[in-house]
């Protein structure tokens, strides 16, 4: 694709946010998407949601096969409202089943399989091609160098492994902090076999959050789109 990261063309203007597990890139995306009144499309959703529905065929991830037979009869609906993050299989209301360790555990599984990759990122470019919104903050590993690579605005979200784990510990409350490092530094692997997520490609600008709080890497994620893209239509304000 590139239509829709449309440097140039029709349909929203597309802030393309990566980075590893841990970074922040999912709260922070969706805040600077509220404070904007852009929308907000959380790639990772939708990989967690294929993961969900191959282990409710009652599957495992770790079978290709599987998961393509699963991805073949997909019926995925996620919106881009940042104070909806609704995502549903049918009929099911999974937002909260996705989040379960279960799927993070089987979603890589999903995530290294190429012909899924081109299903979910062509989702994705119609998705925000159809919104409108003025711009669409899109969040996710490899947002910055294939599904969007031509999108004005790029930034890698990074912050040092200490830094990720704590945060990770500290939103499930986990009280075994070494278990929640292992975890992800097991994910990180997983998904680097798949997607370079801690490089950042020529052109994407790097906020390294982990001496800034909340509210600073919103600030300094907002300054890089007003540096590369000075002038974009704003939204509404809701954040
Ligand atoms: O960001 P997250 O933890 O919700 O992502 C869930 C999984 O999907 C994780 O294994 C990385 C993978 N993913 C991906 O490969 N590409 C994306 N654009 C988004 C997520």
């Amino acid at each position: 694709m590139t239509d829709a990261s449309n440097a140039a063309g029709p349909g929203p203007f597309i802030v393309a946010i990566d980075g590893p597990a841990g970074s922040g890139k999912s709260s922070i995306s969706k805040a600077v998407a509220r404070r904007l009144g852009y929308g907000f499309l959380d790639t990772g959703a939708a990989y967690r949601a294929l993961a969900w529905h191959v282990l409710d065929r009652g599957d495992d991830t770790g079978d290709e096969g599987s998961v393509l037979s699963a991805a073949a009869d997909f019926p995925f609906a996620q919106g881009l409202d940042p104070d909806d993050r609704t995502v549903q299989v049918g009929a099911t209301d999974v937002t909260a089943a996705i989040r379960e360790p279960r799927v993070s555990g089987a979603v890589s599984g999903v995530a290294r399989v190429p012909a899924v990759r081109r299903q979910v990122n062509d989702a994705f470019r119609r998705i925000v091609a159809a919104s409108d919104y003025p711009a669409v903050v899109v969040e996710g590993r490899d947002i910055t160098t294939v599904v969007a690579p031509d999108a004005p605005v790029r930034i890698l979200l990074t912050a040092s492994p200490e830094v990720r784990a704590g945060r990770r510990a500290a939103e499930l409350d986990a009280e075994d902090a070494t278990a929640v490092a292992a975890a992800l530094h097991r994910r990180d692997a997983s998904d680097s076999a798949v997607v370079d997520f801690l490089t950042a490609a020529p052109g994407v600008e790097v906020v390294d959050s982990s001496d800034l709080d909340f509210d600073q890497t919103i600030d300094a994620v907002i300054a890089v789109i007003d540096r590369r893209a000075p002038g974009v239509q704003r939204g509404a304000d809701h954040g």
